[in-house]
């Protein structure tokens, strides 16, 4: 079905979830890059085939995009297991997770998304049965309360989260396996965006999927919108084929810059620049003014910017770096107010 559609390439959804699932990979051996956590994943399924036993808990964390969800949905397909597929944020209380834990049969899968955004309830409600593979429930209140110990089959859970940092320490220890996500190479990304480009049968030339690449932020998602974008813009302004010429075309349209950086990261380094005078400034301060969540800010905008040097991260807030005054093209005059000690001595 899902294939049809895509041969098709007219009726492929709009929705980015959508495209997502759409031009996910299927299998370990079709996941470009991220060459160490494939490799050690690969050794769990080999062990875990020849064992009988099932993968251990998995957490992977990294911002969006990157490929979470395409692990956590590879993993079962390698393994021809079933897969259940819920958040963090939909189980706000074990009631809501119990159906997934007895459903889960021997071996399946269990995946858990936005896992750090698990209610403390349900978080330790979890924990029996990700050691010991049973549920306590309670029964009754008050002194006529008791607790029945209910077992489950032995299911592996995938956890992922755009921040390690804000699960609690109980949580990350019953991973036995924790996989870092990281930003992908401009190579890595070209060889992601030419294999979407046939899924989608939009030609595709080799500079301008390079030129689609190095400009997406490392993140495979951004590339795949990037692509879906100039795969738009070529049949409405061109004969359908992505050049490079089309593609930095659609680009400059789309107001993604040479940097790859889109509006929004512009808006983040022009309000820390210009209105907090380049930092210290904290994120919640930056989040008010830009008038956006904090999570935005922290799991979307600013990890990019860190790893590009744009921004660095002190004690005291983010600081702009040299890096970003040049790509704003605001000259760096601080305020000779706030350099006060320079002035004085
Ligand atoms: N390693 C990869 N190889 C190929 N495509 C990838 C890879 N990682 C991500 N993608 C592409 O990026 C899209 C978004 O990835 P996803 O797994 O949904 O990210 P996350 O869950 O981390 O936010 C996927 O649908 C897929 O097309
Ligand atoms: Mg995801």
């Amino acid at each position: 079905m899902v294939r049809e559609a895509i041969v098709q390439g007219d009726s492929l959804p709009e929705d980015e979830s959508q495209r997502d699932a759409a031009l996910r990979p299927r299998k370990l051996k079709e996941v470009i890059g991220q060459k160490a956590v494939v490799r050690r994943l690969t050794i769990a399924l080999n062990a875990s085939r020849k064992l009988k036993e099932p993968l251990s808990h998995i957490l992977f964390d990294g911002p969006p995009g990157l490929g979470k969800t395409t692990f956590a949905t590879v993993l079962p397909q390698e393994l021809g297991t079933t897969l259940q597929m819920t958040s963090g944020p939909a189980l706000s209380k074990p009631a809501d997770l119990l159906p997934f834990l007895t459903n889960a049969a021997e071996g399946s899968i269990l995946f858990i998304d936005e896992i750090h955004r698990l209610p403390r309830v349900v978080e330790e409600f979890i924990y029996p049965a990700m050691e010991d593979f049973r549920v306590d429930i309670v029964l009754g209140e008050g002194i006529n309360a008791r607790t029945i110990s209910m077992p489950l089959k032995r299911f592996t859970l995938i956890g992922a989260t755009t921040r390690s940092g804000m699960l609690s320490s109980p949580m990350r220890d019953r991973f036995k396996m924790q996989e870092h996500l990281d930003f992908y190479t401009t190579e890595e990304l070209s060889q992601i965006v030419t294999i979407n480009a046939k899924k989608l049968n939009t030609p595709l030339a080799a500079e301008a999927a390079r030129e689609i690449a190095a400009r997406s932020r490392g993140t495979p998602r951004i590339a795949n919108s990037r692509l879906w974008w100039a795969r738009n813009f070529a049949y409405s302004e061109a004969n359908g084929d992505i050049t490079l010429e089309v593609a930095r075309a659609a680009l400059l349209m789309a107001e993604v810059d040479e940097q790859g950086l889109d509006k929004q990261d512009r808006r983040y380094l022009s309000t820390l620049i210009q209105v907090f005078d380049g930092g210290p400034t904290g994120v919640e301060a930056l989040a008010a003014t830009m008038n956006l969540p904090t999570d935005t800010l922290s799991d979307e905008i600013e990890p990019y910017l860190l790893r590009e040097q744009f921004i660095i991260r002190s004690p005291r807030g983010r600081v702009a770096t040299p890096k970003a005054y040049g790509l704003l093209g605001v000259a760096r005059i601080k305020d000779p107010a706030k350099q006060g000690s320079l002035f004085e001595e």
